[in-house]
């Protein structure tokens, strides 16, 4: 099976539509991968929709690469992305080298993720310079959600805008293989879709982005406590495992599971011998 490469997806751009899902476990990843989903990023989501933290700043390096590690060990196709958490790369450049490296090194993912523009270009620059590839991620940023003040919609008004445009146009100039626009105006991502050479993969971006992604446990029905407007459930597991749970109960309260299709025997002449 061949694996997606990074010159894979800039490839894409104009010829087809790519799709991102986030996983953050082996069996989870092996499921995505199987549906030929072309990147799978292994987001600092995993705070809120693994972990119950209330945002996404609550995590650190050392369980990202652990739940990395736990994706790559699935993924046989897809391009793994690990996503870089709060103060892994703000403070400085070399902390961000060392760190984009370690999911690579460690985690064993092909490329790594990081939130902002202008302020983190020179450290996407030496991340690539490293050999990493980098995505970047504009829009709603959720590392920085105490300065934006809360999640809201991002480049609603011209000078707002031209500065994620700017900000786009900045990150793939430093090297970035595509970005991730989050919760921005359609008719801007379709914007800075046209101005850029590399894939931007949207996320409530509306549909002229050069890929989608969503965050695994929303779009299956596994994450409640609130579902964003641009979030579709393509299924509602959560549903489905409650109920598959209250039969499982039922039948062990009831005598009818395990059945003899589930039990062992045993030889008669040995049971005689216990006698
Ligand atoms: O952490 C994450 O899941 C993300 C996606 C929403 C792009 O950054």
């Amino acid at each position: 099976m061949k694996k997606v490469t990074v010159p894979d997806i800039i490839a894409a751009k104009g010829q087809r539509k790519l799709t991102m899902v986030t996983a953050y476990d082996y069996a989870t990843a092996v499921w995505v991968d199987r549906s030929g989903i072309d990147m799978i990023l292994v987001g600092d989501s995993l705070a809120m929709v693994m972990l119950g933290h209330e945002d996404t700043l609550s995590v650190g390096m050392d369980e990202m690469i652990h739940h990395t590690r736990a994706v790559t060990r699935a993924v046989k196709r897809a391009l793994v992305i690990g996503d870089m958490p709060f103060l892994s790369y703000q403070a400085s450049v070399e902390q961000a080298v060392i760190n984009a490296g370690r999911f690579l090194k460690e985690g064993r993912a092909q490329a790594v993720k990081l939130e902002g523009g202008a302020s983190v270009i020179e450290q996407v620059r030496a991340i690539v310079k490293a050999g990493i590839p980098v995505q970047g991620h504009l829009g709603l940023t959720p590392q920085s959600i105490a300065q934006l003040g809360g999640f809201k919609v991002q480049g609603k008004d011209a000078e707002t805008a031209k500065r994620l445009i700017d900000d786009a146009l900045a990150l793939a100039d430093a090297g970035c293989f595509s970005i991730v626009l989050e919760l921005i105006p359609a008719p801007i991502a379709e914007r800075i879709t046209e101005a850029v050479p590399v894939p931007t993969i949207g996320i409530g971006a509306g549909p002229k982005c050069d890929g989608q992604v969503l965050v695994f446990h929303d779009m299956v029905g596994l994450f409640d406590r609130f579902v964003p407007r641009f979030v579709k459930q393509y299924v509602n597991l959560g549903q489905q495992i409650v109920e598959a749970l209250q039969q499982y109960k039922r039948e062990v309260e009831e005598g009818v599971f395990p059945g003899p299709e589930h039990s062992f025997g045993m030889a008669e002449e040995e049971l005689k011998k216990l006698e």
